[in-house]
């Protein structure tokens, strides 16, 4: 092996380094305060109000006088096979809610809509290449029974676990609708992850089923997504069949045993396939996040509490009409897309937009082609898009035609006054409401949020809670303050259930905080004198890259995962586009040479552990991270010298000389 130059310094200047150099300076930066209320208020127009679905308080009033009851009263609004006999079962951290209730999510997504509906549109998707679909609500209906009964035939059984791996397309929305259909459990895995993050989700989810497509089309080149599950499935998982759809038509190699044309099954498929009777307690599905651990989590989620939560905040935020074009641009694979692409807008009946390709392709005004073409109303998008809009300029806006739209939405992280206000004017042209929505993968629907009618709008804040949703802004303690840390104090429907195979994890992540049965967001916030929430940000070890969440551990995990690396700090800075960037501390080990392409490598390593999102904006080589005593790597350190804030205490740090070290390395890259 080579020895570098940087190699050969960081010995040296270990050899050197003296340990009774004088600590740096002592200073605690103060906390950023919060937007006040004294900033600019929005309100509604007078025809918005006189339409709107929720026109006075009454539901908070409800709500507020008896919780248990608001929320089964609101349980009317889906379809049930059997009634509940207890609405909730409150055993801390562990909630039951609709016991004794029967129902079906397909059946609420489809099914009830046929009488009235059946030739309403419920999916128009568009390709990134132009090609149009639109599937009426039968139509739909069609496919996923017949797909449900490709399932069965395949043997899935209820309660088996089955992985999606597909890109935004209806067939997409078949699979997890027939999963539910036949009680089995999805899990969706976004198509931009990589194998091994496909593969280790399979594996904890103990996934036997893996439906996938050929590819997909992304700024005109084709992603291959089946290369990418064969990989997955290269060393040993549970997966015994893969459905594979047609979608590029690029060949690709199949599997004789194992896997199965999409097509060629439905060609055989019955038509005729009955809901399962469906426990209001029964798992619909897992969809994995990120934590503070090395591990995603698997969130687990029921069928009505979830579907309940996901129904009505649509009705209240988005105002939801049977007469709505809806557009929410999030993929099917995060909780978004669960939630408000698939689950929410079916289940109420709506014409829902997807779109599978990149905002600029073939140009940069695509999104507002969509919504002029399709004569869309309502627009749910994430601040980094936005943000990235207002970089590309009002250019690409001004000449389209976007009075259609009626209600804007935002959600992933902050959404920054400015990148508000350029959503309100230039995409709302000042005449539509923006609801800053505020919720989690954990949380299933939206918890804090305007109801547009109701709650002058302020820039920067989700306002308040929803009707039958109580939160809190607490100190360490647990006590209420007006800056700290948000809690959600009482149970709600769409609430997690688990972290699937993983009790311990669940109850110390989110309930072990305080001692008061109080849920713990991970969220810093604030509330103002008028009741409205301020969202500052997480406070544990997850970053937000672009409204995705990523645990610093995990990539930690990624990049001492490649041969060269020792050990690794990864921090978030603050980035104009995309909220919050990536940047990781990273020593090599002793015998590597680090050579000029290492960066591109590391950063090439940790695209192919967990995929594209997680790319690291800068790597830093250090010849020793900043450590207490005891070993524990003080990334608060790093993140006052990557924010160019005076130093916070280092008085703990084993060899405080590294701060200086790594600060000239900062600097010079
Ligand atoms: C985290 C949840 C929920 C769908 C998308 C992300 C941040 C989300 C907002 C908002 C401030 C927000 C929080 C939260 N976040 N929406 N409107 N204002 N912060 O889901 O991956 O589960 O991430 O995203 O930090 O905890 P997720």
């Amino acid at each position: 092996m080579f020895v570098s130059w940087s190699h050969f310094s960081c010995s040296l200047k270990k050899a050197l380094s003296s340990s009774f150099l004088p600590a740096l300076v002592i200073f605690v930066c103060p906390a950023a305060s919060h937007a006040t209320d004294s900033s600019t208020v929005y309100q509604v127009n007078e025809n918005f109000r006189q339409n709107a679905n929720v026109q006075d308080l009454s539901l908070f009033e409800e709500a507020k006088k008896d919780r248990e009851f608001f929320w089964s009263k609101q349980a009317h609004n889906l379809d049930w096979f059997q009634p509940w006999d207890t609405v909730l079962e409150w055993d801390p951290p562990y909630a039951k809610w609709f016991l004794g209730g029967k129902l079906n999510a397909s059946y609420n997504c489809l099914d009830r809509h046929l009488n009235e509906s059946a030739s309403k549109i419920a999916l128009l998707w568009e390709g990134e290449r132009g090609e149009e679909r639109s599937i009426s609500y039968d139509q739909l209906f069609n496919e996923v029974c017949k797909f449900s009964n490709v399932l069965k035939n395949l043997g899935v059984k209820k309660g088996d676990k089955v992985a999606i791996y597909l890109p935004m397309i209806p067939e997409a929305v078949v699979a997890m609708l027939s999963c539910s259909r036949i009680g089995a459990v999805h899990t969706v895995v976004f198509a931009g992850f990589s194998s091994d993050s496909l593969k280790d989700r399979i594996i904890d989810a103990g996934a036997k089923f893996l439906i996938t497509a050929d590819g997909s089309f992304r700024k005109g080149k084709i992603v291959s997504l089946k290369e990418m599950a064969d990989l997955a499935l290269a060393s040993p998982t549970p997966v015994e069949k893969v459905v594979v759809v047609k979608h590029t038509e690029v060949p690709v190699p199949m599997n004789e045993e194992r896997d199965f044309w999409y097509d060629t099954l439905m060609a055989d498929a019955k038509e005729e396939c009955p809901p399962e009777s469906m426990d209001a307690e029964d798992e619909l599905f897992i969809l994995y996040t990120s934590g503070t651990t090395g591990k995603p989590k698997g969130i687990v989620h029921s069928t009505g509490g979830y579907l309940l939560g996901a129904t009505m905040s649509l009705r209240w935020v988005f105002d939801i009409k049977p007469a709505d074009i809806y557009w929410c641009t999030a993929d099917v694979g995060w909780i978004t897309g669960h939630s408000y692409v698939v689950y929410g807008p079916l289940s109420n009946g709506a014409t829902v937009l997807l779109y599978e390709g990149a905002p600029d392709h073939p140009e940069r005004d695509r999104f507002w082609r969509l919504i002029e073409k399709y004569g869309v109303t309502i627009l749910y998008t994430a601040p980094t898009a936005i943000r990235t809009f207002m970089k590309w300029g009002e250019q690409w806006v001004k000449d389209h035609d976007l009075s259609s739209l009626r209600l804007l939405g935002s959600v992933g992280e902050p959404i920054n006054p400015e990148a508000w206000e350029w959503y309100y004017t230039h995409i709302g042209r000042k005449n539509c409401p923006v609801v800053d929505t505020w919720w989690q993968t954990e949380t299933g629907s939206i918890m804090i949020a305007p109801i547009p009618a109701l709650h002058p709008l302020k820039p920067g804040s989700a306002t308040k809670p929803l009707p039958g949703v109580d939160v809190a802004i607490v100190d360490e303690k647990g006590d209420s303050q007006t800056s700290g840390f948000l809690a959600i104090t009482t149970p709600w429907p769409s609430m997690l259930r688990g972290v699937h195979n993983d009790p311990v994890r669940y109850q110390s992540t989110y309930w072990k905080k305080w001692d008061k049965g109080y849920y713990f967001t991970g969220d810093g916030a604030s509330i103002d004198n008028d009741g409205y929430v301020w969202l500052s940000g997480r406070i544990d070890d997850v970053i937000n890259v672009s409204g995705h969440r990523l645990g610093t551990m995990e990539l930690e995990s990624a990049l001492v995962d490649h041969k060269a690396v020792a050990e690794a700090a990864v921090i978030a800075i603050s980035h104009e586009i995309k909220g919050q960037a990536i940047v990781a501390f990273v020593s090599v080990k002793e015998d590597v040479f680090n050579h000029p392409g290492l960066e591109d490598e590391l950063k090439q390593h940790v695209v192919k552990k967990i995929g594209a999102i997680a790319r690291p904006e800068r790597i830093i080589f250090i010849c020793e991270l900043p450590k207490t005593r005891s070993g524990k790597i003080m990334r608060r350190l790093l993140r006052d010298v990557a924010e160019g804030r005076v130093i916070g205490d280092t008085t703990t740090l084993s060899d405080p000389s590294v701060i200086e070290e790594i600060k000239l390395k900062y600097q010079e890259d």
